[in-house]
């Protein structure tokens, strides 16, 4: 195991001890236990025999498989405790790592009532012609109801379905605001633009929208089939957009009149000590 360590590793680390329930029983349990008993089948031998006392270790364990995600992670979790942003998303939430841990920061505020996070996932999902996500769906809606978070709803109907049957259903609420969004679902190109148009409209005036692996070699597609091209194309005299160097980039867009959000993530990633790349556009494959 590798043994890492910097400020926004101890920083996460501590959420682990601040919302243990949650992080520890939910988010571990789905994605270091399930890590550690192929990568590390001793260690996972040990941690079963005594669950309570090694928690610790799988904390350990997580961090020092997943080092390359903590800083966007990070990032997105900081967004989870901001006051002024209430409604969360996430488009594509795979085994749950992340909306697990947004869904424990969210539920810990204060203003926990007010707030709601809304995932999306697709039933069908295929990769290379194997579906992929019907275990997934089964493991979010069992951490929603274990928790009894009534403010988190989980659709598996893919984002398109969702947003279409959310503007038939609520339409005068079109742009009621969504506040946060962390769109990592499909990422080709054709599907990150139709999920860049759909939350656009859906976006608050000092929403903030995160979109994973703008990195495209790690799609395994080619330029432009890309998400990274549906990033390129958002009109830059409306919308501020930076891509953070972080190993599989992350794509940060806001409204150019949000100020207080330019502010908000000046400040962080500076704390997270996250540089902001150059566009290479083509070359960052
Ligand atoms: C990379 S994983 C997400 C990881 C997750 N965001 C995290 O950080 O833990 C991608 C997920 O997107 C889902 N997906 C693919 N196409 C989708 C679509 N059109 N709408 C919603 N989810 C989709 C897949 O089923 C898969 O679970």
């Amino acid at each position: 195991m590798k043994n890492k360590e910097n400020e926004s590793m101890v920083k996460f680390r501590n959420l682990f001890s601040s919302n243990k329930d949650i992080i520890v029983e939910n988010w571990l349990s789905v994605s270091s236990l399930r890590d550690m008993k192929t990568l590390a089948p001793n260690l996972y031998s040990e941690y079963l025999k005594k669950p309570d006392d090694l928690k610790e270790l799988v904390g350990q364990f997580f961090i020092a498989t997943n080092a390359h995600r903590i800083q966007e992670i990070g990032l997105i979790l900081e967004a989870c405790d901001y006051p002024l942003w209430k409604h969360y998303m996430e488009i594509g939430v795979g085994w749950g790592v992340t909306c697990s841990s947004m869904a424990g920061l969210i539920f810990s505020r204060e203003d926990k009532r007010e707030c709601s996070l809304t995932t999306v996932d697709f039933k069908g999902s295929r990769i290379a012609g194997k579906k992929i996500s019907n275990a997934r769906q089964i493991n979010i809606n069992s951490i929603i109801s274990e928790n009894q978070y009534s403010q988190w709803s989980h659709s598996d109907v893919g984002s398109d379905i969702f947003f279409k049957t959310l503007e038939q259903t609520s339409p005068k609420k079109k742009s009621a605001g969504i506040d946060v969004v962390f769109i990592d679902g499909d990422h080709s190109f054709k599907q990150t633009k139709r999920d860049w148009e759909n939350v656009s409209k859906h976006l608050s005036e000092s929403g903030i929208v995160f979109m994973h692996d703008l990195k495209w070699r790690t799609q395994k597609l080619n330029y432009p089939n890309v998400a990274l091209r549906a990033f390129e194309l958002i009109p830059g005299d409306k919308w501020d957009r930076y891509i953070l160097d972080t190993p599989y980039r992350l794509g940060v867009v806001h409204r150019k009149s949000a100020g207080s959000t330019k502010e908000w993530l000046e400040e962080k990633i500076k704390h997270l000590n996250i540089k902001i790349r150059p566009w290479d556009r083509r070359k960052d494959k």
